[in-house]
């Protein structure tokens, strides 16, 4: 590609404080923005959140809010009246069965905060979406969300979630990070065991395509499938070659020779990473936290670190006595993960290092030996305990369909009765048989869960319904101490069952999912009601 790297610096979004004032009001937005750099001169029209009055930013402002302290968004919608990319309107989609079409009525759209404990009014549900004009979905309740932040300091983000078209919407840009603080952290921050805010780095992973323009590319190509009626379809799944950190190509990154905390998020539709220095850590990194929370003890990472969709990963990086050094973060996760093809070049390089900034007169902070008064631990016995299922089967034209189910029902579609039905305030243990090839990052709204463990496991598998039976399941292996903390969003292996394990205190509808977004919107994705 003629795409300069290690050119760009790498952007910083704005920061929103939304713990101050009484409703911050943010828009969800089209603009136009410098993606590639590098001196090409090209721009891109990319869509994004802005506070009412400015203009919107991919990615949006880094909300910043407090455990315990009520934050209040207005969540406007001021999509335009045709998508950037093509819609394929054979899912279940927003406008499905409706007369409505986005050329009269704008895009459907709503926000979701990923990894919040959220009341399911505000949880922006993908039926919750709503437009411009006023068309709303079935599960639409408001636009003014109340986020009651009732969890502990963590490395949330939020991005859109409209159904059947999250793939697009997000791929256009609508995602930023929202980083929670709590009394712990302050403490912490305090007593100088974590680098300060000015140290803080958040870093968002996406691939992405461009036309020669400088237009965002997204496959419109009909499916692979002997009954397509042609048109664009969804495809299986979608992997860039152009990697983009904050909304920029291949960015550098300057630091000074200290210690920084490097918020990493993967938000691409489906690329894994699988992040090293070319396969080292020429520098040592800690992780010190896993979606929702501090883990117990930093974890020094003795080989790459891996992040699937959706994921994120909260880390000490040191670069001490490095001044003058430089190093490209590299990936090679294949694609699908774990047994597709090798990552191939431009997108096996991620991320420059600069450490080229004089060093600040700041403290350099000591990491504790423990970074939270307790383990995370959801101690209570569980009420329930369900099977369930990840499955591939085929749609009616004969496209690779992805599915969630249980093991005694097989796979089940987003339109069918709801099967996961918590009572509140109880705990269940979740049991998830992948029987696909590929590992997929299943995620959970509402809770941050315990990975109690994977096992191996063989069953009879009907190949109709994809039901289970004569299921034998090996020993179960422990979490991996970099999983040892909350987590919404977890890696389930091919052949593996696996196990978490979550309080569901909050009465309503939410959705479990893949955060592979091509999944998501084509089936792989599915209600649950936590009932009194
Ligand atoms: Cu990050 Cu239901 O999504
Ligand atoms: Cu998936």
């Amino acid at each position: 590609s003629a795409i300069p790297r290690f050119v760009n610096e790498l952007p910083t979004p704005s920061r929103i404080d939304v713990g101050k004032k009484s409703a911050h009001t943010i828009c969800m937005g089209a603009t136009t923005q410098d993606l590639l750099g590098g001196g090409l001169g090209l721009t891109t029209p990319v869509w994004g959140y802005g506070p009412a009055g400015q203009r919107a930013t991919y990615p949006g402002p880094t909300l910043v809010a407090n455990s315990h302290e009520p934050a209040r968004v207005h969540w406007l919608n001021r999509l335009p009246f045709q998508h950037l990319l093509p819609v394929d309107t054979t899912l279940h989609w927003a406008f499905a069965d409706t007369d409505h079409t986005i050329s009269d009525d704008g895009v459907p759209g709503v926000v979701h905060l990923h990894g919040g404990h959220i009341d399911p009014d505000s949880d922006g549900h993908p039926d919750a979406w709503y437009t411009r004009t006023g068309v709303r979905g079935p599960l639409f309740r408001q636009t003014r969300y109340t986020y009651d932040n009732t969890q502990e300091a963590a490395t949330l983000w939020y991005h859109d979630h409209a159904l059947g078209i999250t793939r697009l919407n997000v791929y256009a840009g609508l995602a930023g990070f929202y980083l929670l603080r709590d009394q712990q952290e302050r403490n912490m921050l305090h007593n100088r065991q974590l680098p300060s805010p000015r140290h803080e780095v958040e870093l968002a992973l996406q691939d992405r395509m461009f036309y020669p323009d400088g237009r965002l590319a997204y496959p419109d190509q009909p499916a692979d499938a002997p009954d397509w009626p042609g048109g664009a379809s969804v495809q299986p799944e979608f992997f860039g070659q152009v990697i983009l950190v904050n909304g920029k190509a291949w960015p550098y990154l300057s630091v000074e020779p200290r210690q920084y905390r490097l918020r990493l998020l993967n938000g691409s539709n489906s690329r894994f990473y699988r992040l090293s220095v070319d396969g080292d850590w020429p520098f040592p990194v800690t992780q010190i936290g896993t979606d929702g929370g501090f883990l117990l003890t930093p974890q020094q990472l003795d080989g790459p670190l891996i992040i699937s969709p959706g994921e994120r990963v909260d880390v000490v990086a040191d670069f001490r006595g490095l001044r003058g050094e430089s190093f490209i973060v590299t990936n090679d996760a294949p694609t699908p993960f774990p047994d597709g093809a090798p990552v191939a070049a431009p997108a096996d390089e991620i991320l420059q290092i600069r450490v080229d900034r004089p060093r600040s007169s700041a403290p350099e902070p000591q990491l504790p030996s423990r970074l939270r008064p307790e383990p995370f631990d959801v101690a209570a016995p569980p009420a329930r305990v369900r099977q369930l299922l990840l499955f591939e089967g085929t749609d009616e034209y004969g496209r690779l369909r992805p599915q969630l189910g249980t093991v005694d029902k097989g796979a089940l579609l987003w339109s069918e009765e709801t099967t996961e039905n918590p009572v509140c305030d109880t705990t269940e243990v979740w049991e998830v048989f992948n029987t696909t090839p590929d590992t997929h990052p299943i995620h959970l709204h509402l809770v941050q869960f315990q990975v109690l463990g994977r096992a191996p496991f063989t069953a009879t598998q009907n190949p109709q319904t994809g039901a289970l039976s004569d299921i034998q399941v090996g020993a179960l292996q422990p979490p991996d101490p970099t999983e040892d903390g909350p987590k919404d969003t977890v890696r389930m292996r091919p052949g593996e069952v696996t196990r978490i394990k979550a309080c569901f205190d909050k009465k309503g509808v939410y959705v479990w999912h893949c955060h592979i977004l091509e999944h998501e919107d084509h089936e792989m994705m599915r209600n649950f009601e936590v009932k009194t």
